[in-house]
């Protein structure tokens, strides 16, 4: 009977099932992507969600090491077996949770301090990566010339640079048509449909279907603009379509055929004294009606290949800004 009770200690130990692991794994999880959607608010929930069930987690295996009873390794039993005749004191086994087995220590130590260094080099590491994306996009605004430059009704093929520190880096193209004017709030303003040349599947450069520039015995327009060497070339396109696969788009952006899952993004625009300036990209679902009076069914800029509605737009939860 003896044998049965002291070889409980040579069995594998197998922790108890705890939920303390599991709210330190979703603090862990909040965390990460608290540093993509909201740096200060929800990664520091995160972290604190994380922090407390780790600390409970820990004390919870400390505890049930505590409480377990002592595994007496087989050689110490056979010394203080027959030791035991000498002096009690001396020999006296001891009791239930009155030491710290050492392997159990070592297990306990070695968990922690995997888990620790763990931390300590992903979440750095996770935030260097992540961080930038949604902190260091610039804001820009273009001023692609005066309005006078764009003829009413006509569109123009425009290639301007969005940072004047990467120049050439930054070449972006748009379709622009000066729609005319439109009356808003009792006053006439001038209406641009500027269109994104990014196809909104892969990325690649939409081109217009249709002639442009000196086919058309028309000249290329390049407006003086303290910012960037702009260039608008005419061109009459019956839609845009993509190069790459065959996406195509009629001429307010509107996919038509192809692998594309939305419309063509759009630029926002203001005019200032007289100049049209581009500011930022926004992503569009699908424009009702044309020119001046389109409905543009807007949302913030995504990636290509991203759906902005519909049930799929879950699978996109987070987009870092760009231009
Ligand atoms: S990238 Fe334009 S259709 Fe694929």
């Amino acid at each position: 009977m003896e044998d049965n009770e002291t070889s409980g200690g040579d069995e594998p130990h197998v922790p108890s099932p705890t939920v303390w692991p599991i709210g330190f794994a979703i603090g862990i999880a909040t965390l990460l992507v608290g540093l993509i959607v909201n740096p200060l608010w929800i990664s520091t929930i995160g972290a604190a969600i994380a922090i407390v069930f780790g600390v409970l987690w820990a004390r919870a295996a400390t505890s049930e090491l505590r409480g377990r009873p002592v595994e007496v390794e087989p050689e110490r039993r056979d010394l203080t077996a027959t030791a035991a005749p000498a002096g009690a004191a001396a020999t006296a086994p001891p009791a239930p949770g009155e030491t710290f087995p050492r392997n159990r220590f070592l297990e306990g130590t070695t968990l922690g301090l995997g888990a620790l260094i763990g931390g300590v080099l992903t979440v750095p590491v996770a935030g260097f990566a992540l961080l930038p994306a949604f902190l260091k996009q610039k804001k820009f605004v273009v001023d692609l010339g005066s309005i006078s430059d764009y003829a009413e009704g006509q569109w123009y093929v425009t290639t301007f640079t969005v940072d004047p520190t990467e120049v050439e880096v930054s070449r972006r193209t748009a379709f622009i048509r000066n729609n005319g004017l439109i009356a808003t709030g009792g006053k006439q303003a001038p209406s641009f449909t500027i269109i994104s040349n990014r196809c909104v599947h892969l990325g690649c450069p939409v081109q217009a279907n249709g002639p442009s520039g000196a086919i058309l015995g028309m000249k290329t327009v390049r407006p003086q603009t303290p910012h960037s060497a702009v260039s608008a070339v005419p061109s009459v396109p019956a839609g845009f379509g993509c190069p790459c696969h065959g996406g195509q788009y009629d001429t307010e952006g509107n996919r038509t055929a192809g692998p594309p899952v939305r419309a063509l993004d759009r630029y926002d625009y203001s005019i200032a004294n007289g100049r049209l300036l581009l500011t930022s990209r926004y992503s569009v679902s699908k424009v009702d009606g044309t020119g001046a009076q389109a409905k543009i069914h807007k949302y913030k800029s995504v990636g290509p290949g991203e759906h902005v509605d519909g049930w799929e737009q879950i699978f996109y939860p987070l987009n870092p800004p760009h231009n």
